[in-house]
């Protein structure tokens, strides 16, 4: 996979947060956790074999400690783990601030939940020049530089400001959007032009690649954009660049193992048991308004209206991570879902027998996960937008027996690839969504195998370590023919129904 590296260069990983978690021991010295995310499982054959750096924020606001807890980390992990400080003002402008207060609302088509304060703009080139600094102080010319995700979008013009010619890719985790949403951040123009200092900007999907050509063909005289392929070429003054779209994928073969372990299995039959004669329906989302959870309940609800045959069932089981409460509209809408929850369950639920939504706020082990994913007769993935959107595709691995139903929002990255075999829905269409639970409910088993099976294969092929191959040979290729488009390609004027 890293044969396209050159030959004497590392990887170079810059992402806010570091693949650790640190936490105090009981006599407070920091220990760190290494973090489950499929990204660093990915990286970390090339990380090691090439000899590796990951640059980020520790995630706590101290400093005393940490560098030396990240030292004997990297003696474990096998590539060196580099710290950036953050102080609280810093957290709040930039992280929570400018990244998810700005762009994390915007880019998800939610431009009314902005707060364009300047004071954020200002910390966050700050911040992500200090990361530049970092990065050129750990970096040399041969490494290959990967930034991860849109709080750090400024580092390449910052890395560019210290004279550096090395090779500096960027991957946008989350969506890109639409010229007419895009047009309204205060720094679109500053934004764009560091995004052009990248030598490769990834998407995850060609509709998101499509929205930012959009956006510099409008907004941007001086570039030229070519090529006809997945991989197009953009040509600045006298720089080229490329840009791409490549769906993030999951490490499949290790969810399907785990999916199987003992212990999992255990904890899946035992929740049937709990819930037995129903089917099971399974939300898992972050805290965050992009997933769309009010609807998905409100759908919930109307399904029961419409379709009293549902009553004792179904059970939604609604897991919900905690996450940002800091941001005021975070900690609003758990209030929200908390007061749905209650409403609808104080309207369906039987005393003494069925209830209709089980609500978990916490987060879960591994095995917890895994089980309800196995337990699940039915997963419901309604965001409003999203990414790619992952527990699509790890709920898709972990259905070992295959006879399970994906429900999918057309908005998620993951429908570009899934939207053959998934039931899909538009989740502002609560009647849509609560006739897709009913459809669901009433599939046959041969029907529901069958697109399993086909969702599994998909997701197999297409797993994260696919992902990174055909990143890095974007990155490398001499000959972009090398990157068709696909088969089911949509010309640009042809969005017909589906977005994709
Ligand atoms: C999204 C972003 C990631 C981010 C994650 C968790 O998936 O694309 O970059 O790490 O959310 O959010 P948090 O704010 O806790 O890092």
């Amino acid at each position: 996979m890293d044969t396209h590296l050159s030959p004497s260069g590392r990887l170079v990983v810059v992402s806010n947060r570091l693949p650790v978690v640190l936490a105090k021991d009981v006599d407070g010295t920091w220990v760190t956790r290494t973090g489950s995310g499929g990204l660093v499982t990915a990286l970390l054959p090339v990380l090691r074999h090439r000899g590796g750096i990951w640059i980020g924020w520790s995630g706590v606001n101290e400093v005393a400690g940490v560098d030396e807890a990240l030292e004997r980390a990297t003696d474990d992990t096998g590539y060196t783990l580099k710290g950036v400080a953050l102080n609280t003002e810093e957290v709040n402008k930039f992280y929570l601030g400018f990244s998810n207060e700005i762009i994390w609302p915007l880019f998800h088509d939610l431009q009314s939940l902005c707060n364009f304060d300047p004071a954020y703009w200002r910390t966050y080139c700050e911040v992500n020049r200090r990361y530049a600094k970092i990065l050129a102080d750990n970096s040399c010319k041969d490494d290959f530089i990967w930034v991860h995700d849109y709080h750090l979008m400024n580092v390449a013009a910052e890395l560019r400001l210290t004279q550096s010619r090395a090779h500096i890719a960027f991957f946008l985790h989350i969506p890109f959007p639409p010229l007419d949403i895009f047009v309204k951040l205060p720094w679109r123009f500053n934004l764009l032009r560091a995004l052009l200092e990248y030598d490769l900007i990834g998407f995850q999907t060609l509709r998101d690649q499509r929205n930012f050509e959009q956006c510099v063909r409008t907004l941007m005289d001086e570039v030229c954009v070519s090529g006809q392929g997945q991989v197009l070429s953009l040509r600045v003054g006298d720089r080229v660049l490329r840009m791409g779209s490549f769906p993030i994928g999951i490490d499949s073969n290790a969810f399907e193992k785990h999916a199987i372990d003992p212990e999992v299995g255990a904890m899946a039959e035992l929740l049937n048991s709990q819930l037995s004669n129903r089917q099971l329906i399974l939300g898992v989302d972050r805290l965050d308004y992009t997933k769309g959870l009010p609807l998905r309940l409100e759908a919930l609800r109307n399904a029961l209206q419409r379709y009293p045959e549902l009553h004792q069932r179904i059970t939604l089981i609604q897991v919900v991570i905690p996450s940002r409460e800091d941001i005021p509209q975070y900690f609003d809408l758990k209030m929200r879902i908390e007061r749905l929850v209650g409403e609808i369950n104080g309207q369906f639920t039987r005393p003494g027998g069925w209830v209709p939504i089980h609500y978990v706020f916490r987060n879960l082990t591994r095995v917890e996960l895994l089980a309800y994913y196995r337990a699940a007769h039915i997963a419901l993935v309604t965001p409003l937008k999203d990414g790619m959107n992952l527990v699509a595709k790890e709920y898709c691995a972990c259905s070992v027996e295959e006879d399970s139903v994906l429900i999918l929002s057309e908005f998620a990255g993951a429908a570009a690839q899934l939207q053959n075999d998934a039931l899909l829905v538009n989740p502002y269409d609560i009647e849509g969504v609560a006739d897709a639970i009913y459809h669901a409910y009433n599939m046959d088993v041969t029907e529901r195998y069958a697109r399993m099976r086909r969702l599994r294969t998909t997701i197999r092929e297409q797993d994260i370590f696919w992902w990174v191959d055909a990143y890095l040979r974007a990155a490398f290729a001499t000959d972009l023919s090398a990157f068709p488009l696909p088969e089911d390609f949509v010309p640009h004027d042809d969005f017909a129904g589906i977005p994709y």
